[in-house]
């Protein structure tokens, strides 16, 4: 960060964004990668991409973060919530056919907990259909679907950078870009509708208005936070692993005698670790295990509500019983702490902890 102010380029786009983006490109062999401000901004950048217009619609998982959905409720879209697998959580593939009409325009996966979609049914139907596939990796850096990185099958991808991730600048994202035809208009969006990058590049000699748009660059400082992290990826991404097998080797003996259900990751993904949770057989449990974690010091979190059953998906017309399977996660599911400087010895408490709560 000191360097990136030495450089005197501290707002967008300097010589670490530019550090930051070729090691996705390269790492991930995607064509273009894009800071951006946020995933959700990221997310934004897509639908205008797609020109989402008013009355389109947008199938998106109905257990998921506000963000995938209000990118493309922002451009006018009226969201289509497919229920997810009760396995992975993952938008569940089979739902795809009977949700997609003629005004589809985009089909949002999310890779939750970075263990990836059934990318292979997934894009295979929005092939058939011609729909473009935006996918939400918000979790899943450097996760792989059948040994191929997530974010690289649909068209475009969105990345976040936000404190909660593994890999993290505080607030930040990136969009990925498969489709090399896209690049040049993010470019300009996120450029606040200008062509500013090709004026930059010495390809117009001033530059204007050309499209909508809006400010999405974050600073270079926090561009140089996130590059010394994505340059120690592997040692990141083994803390994770090491933090998610302890978990998962400590409590699933346990959890299998209390009909408590730990993650499951399909043997064609290799996950991202950036979650790990229980899915506890009640809501009442759930509530107790929080309140008796949180006596000891501990916090454990639950997402995501359902989202047709917001006061903004009830707008949509979303009613009880449209996602059977969210409606039942989502009061079940709950997250364990997990950070990248979560030790042995706190993670031994967590663990004792839960189980002192079941032996009460
Ligand atoms: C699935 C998903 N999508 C999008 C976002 C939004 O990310 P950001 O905070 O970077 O905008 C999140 C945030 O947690 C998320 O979990």
């Amino acid at each position: 960060m000191q360097q990136a102010i030495g450089n005197g380029h501290v707002s967008g786009d300097g010589p670490f964004s530019k550090k930051c983006q070729t090691l996705l490109e390269s790492t991930l062999g995607v064509s273009k990668a894009l800071l951006t401000t946020s995933c959700t901004h990221a997310l934004e950048i897509t639908a205008m991409l797609l020109d989402i217009q008013p009355g389109d619609e947008v199938i998106i998982p109905d257990f998921t973060f506000v963000s995938t959905v209000n990118a493309f409720v922002l451009r006018g879209a009226r969201p289509v919530f497919a229920d997810i697998r009760s396995d992975t959580h993952n938008i569940d593939e089979t739902q795809l056919k009977r949700l997609i009409t003629p005004r589809t325009r985009a089909i949002v996966p999310v890779h939750y907990a970075g263990v990836g979609c059934e990318m292979d049914a997934v894009m295979e139907i929005a092939e058939r259909y011609d729909i473009p596939v935006v996918e939400d990796n918000a979790h899943g850096l450097f996760g792989k679907y059948k040994s191929r990185y997530l974010g690289t099958f649909g068209c475009l991808a969105a990345q976040s950078f936000h404190e909660t991730k593994n890999f993290t600048c505080g607030e930040g994202g990136a969009l990925l870009i498969n489709d090399p035809r896209y690049i040049e208009r993010a470019e300009v969006i996120r450029e606040k509708g200008t062509d500013r990058s090709r004026f930059f590049r010495g390809q117009v000699d001033k530059y204007t208005w050309v499209d909508i748009g809006s400010s999405y660059l974050p600073s270079d400082i926090l561009a140089a936070f996130l590059y010394a992290q994505l340059e120690a990826r592997e040692q990141i991404q083994q803390k994770r692993r090491r933090i998610w097998e302890f978990y998962y080797d400590r409590l699933s003996g346990w959890a299998q005698e209390r009909s408590i259900r730990l993650p499951i990751v399909p043997y064609q993904c290799e996950q991202s670790y950036h979650i790990f949770y229980l899915l506890l057989p009640s809501l009442r449990q759930r509530s107790e295990l929080i309140s008796h974690l949180m006596a000891r010091d501990i916090v454990s979190v639950f997402h995501y509500l359902p989202l047709h059953l917001s006061s903004m998906g009830r707008r949509f017309g979303g009613k009880p019983g449209d996602c059977p399977v969210t409606e039942d996660v989502s009061e079940r599911l709950l997250r364990l702490p997990f950070y990248n400087d979560l030790t042995e010895c706190d993670q031994s408490m967590v663990v004792e902890a839960i189980k002192e709560f079941h032996e009460r």
